[in-house]
């Protein structure tokens, strides 16, 4: 019989390929085997052994209220008890999406879906159908989720080992044309030359996968005009950022309306989720609206509408995003000098630490980090109970179950792991 960590990833790794159902949760950046998880209670999970852990990886995002919240509890287990899907239209779906609108002004019309990646895959066609145009303009270093032509070319793809991702299909990895984040000349030249066929700009405003990376003064104001003058559309992923770093996401803070944006994660608290939306005009192309065709069947189900809802209510509260930049300058403040190359950068609710000698600002900084002093780190702090995302180029996430003593063990334990 499994007990141990190390028995049950063996015998996970059997029949699920690398043990693990998304390849980010594998140890590879850090090498060992992860703690198979069996429960998670506010800011702490416990893994098979018994071993209680201060969570900081958040599931990678959607856990602004911590494991297990009471509110979103209740809502789950009512809406099991009426029914979990139906395939049809209910009223909380209305309850969520006028939530998310409340939120996101710019998201005039809102779809429903069950991921991020299939938000992400759904924008790019309401882009392209109303357009009627095909390429797509990234940033290196941006992720977007398990989308092909964005995710099959550049440094993604370098990383698996060529210039296009095994199994990827050439033509749709042709669509995308890749600029420099931070660099709006990067984005000049590439509309110079293709604008009359490029359909949309897509950005993650804040980056979470170059660490968590900060847009210089004017650069997302500096797109939005790009776009303008170019025609082109201007799509904001705002599937990690969104309700993390305010509840209105980096468009709330920075004040630049995308035509369409992405979201999901911390939309619902833990349930699977993606949602889709923008400009009324462009999303009165989506079926059967439009000819512009998205489906699925557990899109919108009362399961996770009505956590949704429960977690946007609580959000919507006064003052939690004011805790939470509050925590963030606490442990910027706590962490300021520990070591000359830890770098800490942090938006309420989600926060970027690496060892560099300066800041990252786009993905050619990223040669900079030290990946091998990460992988020590990373384990002295999972032996003192600290659980961080397993690489040092992935955003760590605070949530609101995070006590001050939670991050006074942090500090301790990430000064002692220095040493
Ligand atoms: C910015 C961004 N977009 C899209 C995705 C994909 O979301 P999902 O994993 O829910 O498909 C992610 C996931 O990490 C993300 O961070």
């Amino acid at each position: 019989m499994n007990t141990t960590n190390s028995e049950f990833f063996s015998a996970l790794s059997e029949r699920i390929p690398g043990g693990v159902n998304s390849p980010f949760r594998a140890f590879q950046a850090v090498g060992g085997h992860p703690p198979v998880l069996v429960r998670g209670r506010g800011s702490r999970v416990w893994d098979v052994e018994g071993t209680e852990y201060l969570d900081f990886c958040c599931a990678w995002g959607p856990l602004m209220l911590g494991h297990s919240h009471p509110e979103l509890v209740a809502a789950g287990r009512q809406a099991l008890e009426d029914g979990s899907v139906f395939g049809a239209s209910t009223p909380w779906e209305l309850e969520f999406v006028e939530a998310i609108t409340a939120a996101y002004p710019s998201m005039q019309k809102v779809r429903l879906v069950n991921s991020g990646a299939e938000a992400v895959a759904s924008t790019l066609r309401v882009a392209r159908g109303a357009t009627g145009k095909a390429r797509i303009v990234k940033f290196e270093g941006c992720y977007h989720g398990h989308v092909e032509c964005l995710d099959s070319v550049g440094i993604e793809a370098e990383e698996l080992g060529g210039p296009l991702a095994l199994g990827a299909s050439p033509g749709s990895a042709a669509e995308t044309l890749i600029a420099t984040f931070n660099d709006l000349a990067s984005v000049r030249t590439i509309l110079q030359a293709h604008h009359q066929e490029v359909a949309a700009v897509i950005i993650e405003p804040i980056p979470g996968s170059m660490a968590v990376t900060r847009p210089l003064p004017g650069f997302l104001e500096g797109l939005r005009c790009l776009c303008e003058e170019f025609g082109v559309l201007l799509i904001f992923d705002e599937v990690l950022s969104g309700c993390r770093v305010a509840r209105g996401g980096a468009q709330e803070i920075f004040g630049v309306q995308p035509d369409l944006t992405c979201l999901g994660k911390a939309l619902a608290g833990g349930m699977p989720v993606g949602a889709y939306g923008g400009r009324r005009d462009l999303m009165d192309h989506v079926a059967p609206l439009g000819k512009v065709y998205q489906a699925g069947t557990f899109c919108g189900n009362p399961l996770t509408v009505r956590c949704g809802t429960a977690n946007l209510k609580h959000l919507a509260q006064a003052g939690v995003y004011q805790r939470l930049a509050e925590e963030t300058d606490f442990l910027t403040r706590s962490l300021e000098g520990l070591h000359p190359n830890l770098r800490f950068v942090a938006y309420p609710g989600m926060f970027g630490l690496y060892f560099a000698p300066r800041e990252i600002t786009n993905h050619h900084d990223m040669e900079q980090v030290d990946l091998e002093f990460y992988r020590g780190f990373y384990h002295r702090l999972l032996a003192k109970g600290i659980y961080l995302p397993p690489s040092s180029l992935d955003a760590a996430g605070l949530s609101l179950a995070h006590s001050r003593p939670d991050l006074e063990r942090f500090v301790q334990a990430v000064a002692e792991g220095l040493s």
